[in-house]
């Protein structure tokens, strides 16, 4: 067995953390022979039901879970860390405008990059949940100039995992016979979920996503704005936002980055936009298609872009120097 490696999950007593820590402390993400010390961080008055959680962690008695340490003190929840997953965020309440909104994460998110500069390892891998997730993910990495930005990611890969269910349901095939959909843009109403170059497995052959499911209105339209809209959905007949789908994928998006994707696969996630790739302004935090090996990420490359897909990718971004620019003039930038 080898030594163990430090985990923090932010917002550890909400809803997410729950659907989320057993899966981390089991094995899912961090590899079956990799011992975990899990670090649980929230907020002072969320302390006693924090306790609970631990307790029931502790009584899952899971070889793998060597310790847990439940904390609302940054400098203890981010010291030596090996990777942090970011789920806390200010809630949106009735009432409370965008900009409201953006101004309370901006600040928690400065706060936490700055306590990941300060106690973090400079290896620590870097994955935000919390809503806006791009724009938190951008403030923390750049409150933390000391760690590389390829190591901050945000998560859409549930928008991912939803666009890919979405299609093999279409043709009667399990999810896994559906590859490399992409999200492009913002974990938000504009991102762009694009099948233009999506295999989908049928009867043993890879066929293009268009010839399997053979309805182009549906892909270019209905199915666009299922996965666009399927959080808010989810929220309308859950009356709680996705916590379980939203667990597995924070798994999913995790495991690749510690252990690398499949041989021809890409898999999306916000990451550092740079190189103008793909025509996307430089210094956000974007969706894109990417593959990872050796725990680091590259751009899948040299995808043929129409116009349709060009349209549809510039708006998320517009939307997203909008968010960047606001968030920034909170900073004082
Ligand atoms: P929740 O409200 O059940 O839990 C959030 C927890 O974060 C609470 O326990 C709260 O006390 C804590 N928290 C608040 N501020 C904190 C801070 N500064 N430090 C540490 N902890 C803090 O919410 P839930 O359902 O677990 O969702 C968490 C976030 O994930 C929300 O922002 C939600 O919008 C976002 N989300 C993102 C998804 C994505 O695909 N990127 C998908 C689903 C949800």
């Amino acid at each position: 067995m080898s030594e163990p490696i430090r985990v923090l999950v932010t917002g550890a007593a909400g809803q997410i953390a729950y659907s989320l820590l057993f899966g981390i402390a089991k094995g899912d993400v961090f590899g079956a022979n990799q011992p975990i010390i899990l670090v649980l961080l929230d907020i002072t008055p969320m302390l006693p039901v924090l306790e609970g959680v631990v307790m029931e962690l502790q009584d899952c008695a899971l070889p793998l879970l060597k310790e847990v340490i439940p904390t609302d003190k940054e400098e203890v929840a981010f010291k030596d860390l090996d990777a942090a997953i970011l789920v806390g965020s200010m809630p949106r309440r009735d009432g409370m405008e965008r900009k409201d909104l953006l101004k309370a994460n901006v600040a928690i998110f400065k706060s936490q990059g700055t306590a990941l500069e300060n106690y973090a390892k400079k290896t620590v891998k870097v994955l935000v949940v919390g809503n806006p997730a791009n724009t938190n993910c951008l403030i923390a990495a750049k409150s933390a100039p000391s760690i590389p930005k390829e190591n901050f990611s945000c998560l859409t890969r549930l928008d991912h995992n939803r666009a890919r269910s979405q299609v093999a349901m279409r043709c009667g095939v399990p999810a896994t016979h559906v590859k490399n959909v992409i999200i492009w843009g913002n974990h938000s109403s504009t991102q762009y979920p694009d099948v233009y170059h999506c295999k989908v497995n049928m009867a043993g052959s890879d066929l293009a996503c268009f010839d399997a499911v053979k309805d182009d209105t549906w892909l270019k339209g209905e199915f666009i704005a299922t996965v666009q809209q399927r959080g808010a959905a989810v929220i309308k007949a859950r009356k709680l936002s996705s916590a379980m789908s939203a667990a597995k994928a924070i798994c999913d998006h995790m495991r690749d980055i510690w252990s690398g994707t499949p041989e021809g696969e890409f898999i999306s996630m916000g990451v550092y936009s740079k190189g103008n790739a793909y025509g996307v302004p430089d210094d956000l935090i974007y969706s894109f298609p990417v593959q990872i090996k050796g725990q680091s990420w590259k751009f899948v490359e040299g995808l043929a872009i129409n116009d349709f897909s060009r349209g549809k990718m510039d708006e998320t971004a517009k939307e997203l120097v909008e968010e960047r620019d606001t968030a920034m003039s909170f900073l004082g930038v």
